[in-house]
């Protein structure tokens, strides 16, 4: 049997965010359509995200669809939305039932209305849960996200400071994450979570998302624990 490689020395990230890229390829390296890797991504989502609350993970963001995204093809697209109109509520309540609070993050308006009121019905589910939560980040772009906030601060006509800013952004409501995962072998972070990533720990695997495991999640997690984390600081004033 594998060993299990998470032991009780393990740091356990509190907040994950994954680039799941990957799925198109994954499909095609198999002759199969792109919106069968898609489909693959998505249980793979799940499950990987039932794995992490298992380890005591709190927080996980999942990068599914950017703004950029939304200029695909259109059947593209389509195939994308119909894997929220057919299995995102069913899915989510699968996860959301250990005590997690669903958010939707990005410029929803850019969506299709029905798929809006899934989002929308999805996360008040929810709603009364907290600790625990998943961002979806849909029609998500960091700059988007910074605009929108800087808009947001000139309406209200105060100024911000760094911790109020955050509070102006879509993710609002949970902790910057600690760990940044992308799959699919690229090495960069695509417009996601730019002012919430500043000092997040970031981890490329040359894995396809869909064949990304539940071990290979195990992998980076062990790698960010072996990882100091100085915030700025010296080694001697962390000791401190
Ligand atoms: C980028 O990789 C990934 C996406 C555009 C979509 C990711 C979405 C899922 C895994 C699941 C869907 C989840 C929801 C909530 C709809 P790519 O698929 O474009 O891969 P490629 O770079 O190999 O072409």
């Amino acid at each position: 049997m594998e060993k299990n490689i998470i032991t009780e020395e393990t740091r356990i990230p509190r907040h994950i965010a994954i680039i799941m890229d990957g799925n198109g390829r994954w499909a095609k390296k198999r002759l199969l359509p792109r919106s069968v890797g898609h489909k693959n991504g998505m249980e793979r989502m799940i499950g990987l995200m039932e794995h992490a609350f298992d380890l005591g993970v709190s927080y996980i963001t999942v990068y599914a669809l950017s703004t950029e995204n939304l200029k695909r093809p259109k059947e593209e697209l389509d195939g994308l939305f119909g894997l929220i109109r057919n299995h995102f509520k069913e899915y989510m309540k699968r996860v959301c039932e250990r005590g997690v609070r669903l958010r939707v993050v990005g410029n929803l308006p850019l969506l299709p209305e029905d798929i809006q009121r899934i989002l929308h019905e999805s996360e008040a589910e929810t709603a009364h849960f907290e600790g625990k939560g998943i961002n979806v980040a849909l029609a998500y772009g960091a700059r988007d996200e910074i605009v929108n906030a800087v808009n947001k601060a000139i309406a209200l006509g105060e100024k911000v400071t760094e911790e109020s800013f955050a509070r102006l952004l879509y993710t609002a409501d949970s902790p910057d994450p600690d760990l940044i995962i992308r799959t699919g072998k690229e090495v960069r972070l695509s417009n996601f979570l730019l002012y919430q990533a500043a000092y997040s720990e970031l981890y490329f695997s040359e894995k396809m998302f869909p064949e990304f495991s539940d071990k290979d999640l195990d992998k980076a997690i062990v790698e960010f624990s072996r990882r100091t984390r100085r915030f700025g600081k010296t080694d001697e004033q962390l000791q401190e």
